[in-house]
């Protein structure tokens, strides 16, 4: 019986339970012997393994975190460490890798396969959605849906009080969060680090505003934005104009909680999509939809390669926040 290893790993998003039970019940009706490996890349260099059937992935759905749990190992970005969970994996006689994760996900497999051989697939799962080769990564919809209902209880206190408010989101280095949440909360500004921001611009941008009657403005900052998060942001907005504002960050509240429907019916599709692309010897990929085509794209490009923001949501922006 071929023997497939399956872990998550970096930050958890909603939905990797869902790709947990996919790949478990695809793997097993397809005749797979499945081990979990616990607390990611830092349970291949200890040696967590736990056995997963069909029922050991019962009632978890629907649930945000990971049962298998994640960590970001320090130890596994080394080659010494890498060529120790290369030996483990042997001694183990796992002859299939799944990883559930984002790009520093993405990355390690890498090195796993071209190091030692792995038969590896990945599956995309990150909030930040910057994985290059899918239009949607796993949790990354959940995480919109929390931050626009956080956005949306935000807008009564601002139009109650007339006030500015700057709401940062999460996302790394990349503004799929902020840009899609600004749209569905009804922002008068995103800043995302993939385009300049100009704080004179901005400026401009919020005085008219309040000149031409607006109530309240809500401004969504993401984290990676280049002047800095936006308590800077606001600082910075205060000196120049005397706007005062109030800062709310959302943090890890967006990482946590139940996968929305779409999230759970994606992992389910990729959990499949990886087992199939295995047993099909399409290793070294990771499973995406692209515009509706189910994507392989291979793990190298998906880590190299920058995911662009969608210009058309951008302009979308701008048109709809007068
Ligand atoms: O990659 C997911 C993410 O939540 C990013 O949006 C954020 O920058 C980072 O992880 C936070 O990482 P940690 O939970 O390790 O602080």
């Amino acid at each position: 019986m071929a023997k497939l290893a399956l872990l998550t790993s970096g930050g958890d998003a909603p939905g990797m339970n869902a790709a947990i039970r996919a790949v478990v019940r695809s793997a097993t009706a397809r005749g797979l012997e499945v081990i979990g490996v616990r607390r990611g890349y830092e349970g291949l260099l200890t040696r967590q393994y736990t056995p997963l059937d069909s029922r050991s992935v019962a009632n978890i759905v629907h649930l945000g975190g990971t049962v298998l749990q994640t960590s970001r190992c320090e130890e596994f970005k080394t080659k010494a460490g890498r060529a120790k969970a290369l030996h483990f994996l042997k001694e183990a006689r796992v002859d299939y890798l799944i990883t559930i994760g984002g790009n520093g996900t993405t990355h390690g497999a890498t090195a796993l396969q071209e190091e030692g051989g792995i038969k590896v697939v990945c599956v995309p799962s990150t909030i930040d959605n910057d994985v290059y080769g899918t239009d949607y990564t796993i949790g990354f919809d959940t995480a919109v849906n929390t931050a626009v209902e956080a956005i949306d209880r935000i807008r009564d206190t601002a139009f109650s009080l007339e006030r500015l408010f700057f709401v940062e989101v999460m996302g790394r280095d990349a503004g799929f969060i902020a840009l899609e949440a600004g749209i569905a909360g009804g922002a008068t500004e995103v800043l995302v680090p993939e385009t300049p921001t100009s704080i004179d611009g901005l400026c401009t941008l919020l005085e008219t505003s309040f000149r031409i009657g607006k109530k309240s403005i809500i401004v969504v900052v993401a984290e990676g934005d280049v002047p800095g998060g936006a308590l800077e942001i606001a600082r910075q907005v205060k000196k120049q104009t005397a706007i005062d504002s109030r800062v709310c960050i959302l943090g890890h509240v967006q990482r946590g909680g139940a996968p929305s429907a779409w999230d759970r019916i994606l992992a389910s599709k990729f959990g499949l999509l990886a087992v199939e692309a295995l047993l099909q010897g399409k290793f070294g990929v990771v499973v995406g939809e692209v515009k509706g085509e189910i994507t392989y794209t291979p793990i190298r490009l998906a880590f190299e390669k920058r995911k662009t923001l969608n210009s058309f949501y951008l302009e979308l922006l701008k048109t709809l926040s007068g």
